[in-house]
């Protein structure tokens, strides 16, 4: 009874009622991407990550805490594709890798979107999360990411000018003392320091291959140049035999879907390497295996998200100075740590 009443005293603290508090996709709201930096992988599903729960099926796709603090959002929301959207990344290291892989995330006030979501995990764990083994000789060259994915829907928040901020958040920025930092870290902690302007969801399945200099240097030009005349891949299969290969990942699915991953390592079998492997390019060949693929991508995993800073809770000039000064110095710190 004591915990329920606490509880209750809690939430009156800070929000009208607890409807205004989330742990989903709710475009708009607010959240601190502080409480979770460096690990927002756990918090949303945008890697294949190893859990103890085998099974990890129908897992949220989105569980960070936010809050709503807007009175009056609206949002436009946009059906995905219908089919499967191939697309071959070139990484000149492996840091490149992890700046490509979280290329559609944006995080206003960092460029290096891939330290909120990884930067705590350990290498091992980074490695095995995009399928490779880890490799001891020196990281000079070079990787090709291969995606197949198929978003479903995209929302965007509509042009917030203007926008009413919830009573109890604007009374909490009147008493905001501006100048003290720590009553502004305060505030972060409980209202956030970004709102979600848009975001993608869908699926999408990935394999690294690592490949030599020579070979990479091959396929980079082919690209270069597939791109230049807007023709389609032809002859891929070339560039990605083992002869230019240091390491053939395993394939990954971003909503970690273990029954959709082993799907694709009985079906994909590709006989020019040394061993058959499993590899995304057969899908590419295949029509028959791209529909069934396509008929599997669900609607299981985050593809793009955009998160902007929540300068618009102010309409004081100089509270909202303060407020981005301090949430873009904090982010540059966190991100030299991570
Ligand atoms: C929200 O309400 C304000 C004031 O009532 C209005 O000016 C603004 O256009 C509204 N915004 C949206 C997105 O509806
Ligand atoms: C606001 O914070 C600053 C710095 O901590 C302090 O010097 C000042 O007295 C505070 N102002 C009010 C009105 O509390």
């Amino acid at each position: 009874m004591f915990l329920f009443l606490l509880a209750v005293f809690f939430c009156c603290g800070f929000c009208d009622s607890e409807e205004d508090l989330g742990y989903s996709l709710n475009i708009g709201n607010a959240i601190d991407v502080f409480a979770n930096y460096g690990d927002l992988s756990q918090v949303t599903q945008v890697v294949s990550a190893d859990y103890e729960d085998e099974e990890n099926v129908g897992a949220e796709l989105f569980r960070e805490k936010n809050i709503r603090v807007f009175e009056n959002v609206t949002s436009k929301q946009s059906p995905g594709d219908t089919g499967i959207d191939m697309n071959i990344l070139l990484c000149e290291s492996f840091e490149d890798l992890l700046t490509k892989y979280f290329q559609n995330f944006k995080i206003e006030g960092t460029e290096k979107t891939w330290k909120a979501f990884l930067g705590d995990w350990i290498n091992d764990e980074i490695m095995r999360t995009f399928g490779m083994e880890l490799d001891f000789t020196p990281d000079n060259c070079c990787y090709a990411l291969v995606k197949l994915s198929k978003a479903q829907k995209s929302v965007k928040l509509d042009p917030i000018n203007n926008i009413r901020v919830k009573k109890y958040v604007e009374r909490e920025i009147e008493n905001l003392n501006a100048s003290d930092t720590t009553a502004i870290r305060r505030f972060m902690k409980s209202y956030g320091t970004h709102y979600i302007d848009s975001f993608v969801t869908g699926n999408f399945i990935y394999q690294v291959f690592k490949f030599k200099r020579p070979g990479y240097n091959l396929l980079k030009s082919y690209i270069k140049l597939r791109e230049q005349r807007k023709s389609d891949f032809g002859d891929l299969r070339f560039y990605f035999s083992s002869y230019f290969l240091k390491q053939v990942g395993d394939i990954r699915i971003a909503s970690g879907n273990k029954r959709i991953e082993q799907w694709a390592r009985n079906n994909l079998l590709d006989s020019q390497y040394l061993y058959s492997r499993p590899s995304l390019l057969r899908v590419h060949y295949s029509p028959i295996l791209a529909y069934k693929l396509n008929e599997m991508l669900d609607d299981g995993a985050l593809l793009s998200l955009n998160l902007k800073i929540l300068r618009p809770l102010f309409k004081d000039r100089y509270k909202r100075e303060k407020y981005v000064e301090i949430i873009e110095n904090d982010m540059k710190l966190w991100e030299i740590n991570a």
